[in-house]
């Protein structure tokens, strides 16, 4: 029986490491992420039941079990270099003529080109194949010893693959993806506990901790891209051979990693991750350019703390200091006022920032941001620019902490700010010019009446002149009413009447969302609107028969309930039908089959209740359509852990993405008979 529990279990580990090295080195996943937890239960199991099979190197084990008093120190047999920094090109240009010069050559040279992984550096040992120790850099002699966190890292096997030499230090950098970090922070903040403020400080953050059952719940990962100590083996000749080498031992590489020719084979590297950067699913802050020949490296040697033979090419920072020259607040479709800072124009990560919202008065107070201050600007990627932090040593005399206005800068109604919320609103409603300005746009976007062609600036010109109020007013506008507008042609006049007219036949989970009630996103709409199956029977139903509708809750039901008890409200429905506007009724939600056709879902990153193949065929049972990339036309992305660049793409675009769970409970409503 113990024979046949031994066989199982070597079994299971063996299966789980491939696994975890199909996952990390190959990002090639063979199974669901419900699989690999089938086969962690089936080894806990077998392991509790004879504890005899127990052994440090399980994959069980990467967890242990008792927070450590503090760290130990660890000393570098070969010290962990840092590297040069160059800023640009010229200063490439002078690194590898410097080389050239040393080592007295002509021609172009071979050099390994590596994106510069923004998180904190790791040594890790093995002997014998097995993870021994693992440390970080310190100050490059002298680390801490993080053998038990770096074990629960999954990216870091526990046994190196093959035949790995006597001892084998690889050396790399310990990271959190973008995706990882966001879902650590949202479950952060809806715990009410400390959000760090960048992947770094997380990555860094979560290694090291005392407790290493708090590193295994982080989403960590890892790249090697360099040796220390090496016995019994070679070392390779060349560093493209070193990336080979770490890669067939069983430890994650990166994939953007290439052999370049000369200094512009470099630079051309340098521009193309460029161009990538967003897009990829961890942060970079630059790229390091490594001469390819051992030989050559040995030659040139190191000048104090970093090598001769590479160098680390920064990209533009993505923080930059500032003025604040005024803070103003904006009026949104809600009468939500959010303050937004005006600044001095600076240069961030490629685009000229002159201002920044700041989101909400106590997000404002939180940082003490005050007219005069200088600041800290930040724009990661391609997401909004933002205020880090206020430089106090820098603070003017006689700055003011912001207040709160009294009345709406727009239309003068009274600010009122609800008990326990963060956001102070405009009672003007409809009479707030800006309220008005903001519905009609909402109403017209593309996910909602999608009328074609009507901006920003017209939906201004349209509430500006009075010519609209209301949706509704939008269906009686004439050819020459629009041509007498700025920047309107004749023809374009004549188009977006039409496209007004198409807007005529529409959904009614497009008008739900159009309306703009408050918290009703897109999957609501389309959730209300297969519960009720017409708009009467909605309007008709009380916020308990509304909270019967599959993930409404209290506040949502309330605010739908509010809407419609509007007489204001009601007054514009009658209006739209009366121009024309209409909605066929849905069937009721469980004669569908097809209820979400028309429907374009992306599905990115790993499900844990089911494979990628159970999903598509759920969707289309329900009428959806699957795609593999994510555009404009998608309605929905559908995030499983570790989701990288789609979602990445799908939060530029401001699409509607479903996490797991939301998903589940979207396939559940629309279940077909
Ligand atoms: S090589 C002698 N390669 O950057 C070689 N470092 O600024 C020394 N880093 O401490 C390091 N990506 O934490 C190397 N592809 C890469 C890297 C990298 C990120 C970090 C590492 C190092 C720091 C130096």
């Amino acid at each position: 029986m113990t024979d046949a529990a031994a066989a199982r279990v070597a079994q299971l580990r063996a299966e789980i490491a491939q696994h975890d090295y199909r996952y990390y080195v190959l990002d090639d996943p063979l199974v669901s992420d419900a699989e690999y937890d089938r086969l962690m239960q089936e080894l806990r199991a077998l392991e509790a039941a004879h504890p005899a099979l127990v052994s440090a190197d399980s994959p069980t084990q990467r967890v242990s079990g008792t927070p450590r008093a503090g760290f130990g120190e660890v000393v570098h047999q070969v010290p962990m270099l840092s590297l040069d920094n160059a800023f640009s090109e010229d200063d490439v240009r002078g690194f590898d003529r410097r080389i050239h010069e040393r080592l007295g050559r002509s021609g172009e040279l071979d050099y390994v080109a590596e994106p510069k992984l923004d998180g904190l550096a790791v040594s890790v040992i093995y002997r014998a194949g097995r993870l021994e120790r693992a440390a970080t850099r310190g100050d490059g002699i002298t680390g801490e010893d993080v053998t038990a966190n770096v074990r629960t890292i999954r990216a870091v096997p526990q046994r190196l693959r093959g035949t790995s030499p006597a001892t084998f230090e690889a050396r790399g950098e310990v990271f959190m993806t973008l995706a990882g970090f966001a879902r650590m922070n949202e479950l952060a903040r809806a715990r009410g506990e400390k959000v760090f403020v960048n992947p770094r400080n997380a990555a860094a953050g979560s290694l090291r901790q005392l407790d290493a059952r708090i590193t295994a719940a982080r989403p960590l990962s890892a790249f090697f891209y360099g040796i220390g100590v090496l016995e019994g083996a070679a070392a390779p000749a060349r560093q493209r051979e070193l990336l080979y080498l770490l890669r067939s031992l069983g430890l994650p590489v990166s994939p953007e990693t290439r052999t370049v020719r000369g200094v512009e084979g470099c630079l051309e590297y340098y521009r193309e991750i460029g161009a990538r950067r967003s897009s990829l699913p961890y942060q970079i802050d630059g790229v390091v350019y490594k001469l390819d020949s051992r030989a050559d490296q040995d030659r040139l040697g190191f000048i104090s703390r970093a090598p001769r033979w590479a160098i680390a090419h920064k990209f533009p920072p993505d923080e930059a200091f500032t003025v604040v020259r005024d803070i103003g607040f904006q009026v949104g479709r809600t009468g939500a006022l959010t303050p937004v800072a005006r600044l001095e124009p600076v240069f961030v990560s490629g685009v000229t920032v002159s201002s920044v919202t700041l989101h909400n008065i106590d997000e404002v107070h939180r940082k003490d941001v005050r007219v005069g201050d200088t600041v800290v600007v930040r724009r990661a990627g391609d997401v909004i620019p933002e205020v880090v932090s206020v430089v106090l040593d820098k603070r003017p005399p006689g700055t003011q902490p912001l207040e709160l206005p009294e009345r709406c800068p727009v239309c003068h109604s009274q600010v009122l700010r609800a008990a326990g919320e963060a956001v102070a609103r405009c009672t003007g409603g409809f009479t707030c010019r800006a309220q008005r300005q903001e519905s009609l746009r909402h109403f017209a976007s593309r996910r909602a009446l999608d009328i074609e062609g009507l901006g920003d600036k017209l939906i201004e010109q349209l509430v500006e002149r009075d010519a609209v109020r209301t949706p509704a007013d939008l269906y009686s506008l004439t050819t020459a009413q629009l041509a007498e507008l700025d920047r309107m042609a004749e023809k374009s006049a004549a188009n977006l009447i039409a496209a007004i007219d198409r807007s005529r036949r529409t959904t009614l989970p497009r008008l739900l969302y159009g309306l703009g009630i408050r918290e009703v996103g897109e999957a609501t709409a389309l959730a209300l609107a297969r519960h009720f199956g017409s708009l009467e029977r909605l309007m008709e139903s009380d916020e308990t028969a509304i909270q019967q509708v599959p993930d409404v809750g209290p506040v949502v039901a309330a605010h739908v309930a509010a809407f419609f008890a509007s007489e204001d409200h009601r007054r514009v429905i009658e209006a739209l039908r009366a121009q024309g506007v209409s909605w066929p009724d849905m069937p009721a939600a469980s004669a569908g089959g097809h209820s979400l056709s028309g429907r374009t879902f992306v599905i990115t990153g790993t499900l844990a209740a089911m494979t990628r193949e159970q999903a598509q065929e759920a969707l289309s049972a329900r009428g959806a359509k699957v795609a593999a990339s994510v555009s404009k036309k998608t309605s929905f992305v559908v995030a499983g852990s570790e989701a990288g660049s789609k979602l990445a793409r799908a939060r530029e675009l401001g699409l509607p993405v479903l996490d797991e769970q939301e998903f589940l409970a979207l396939l559940e409503r629309e279940k077909p008979p």
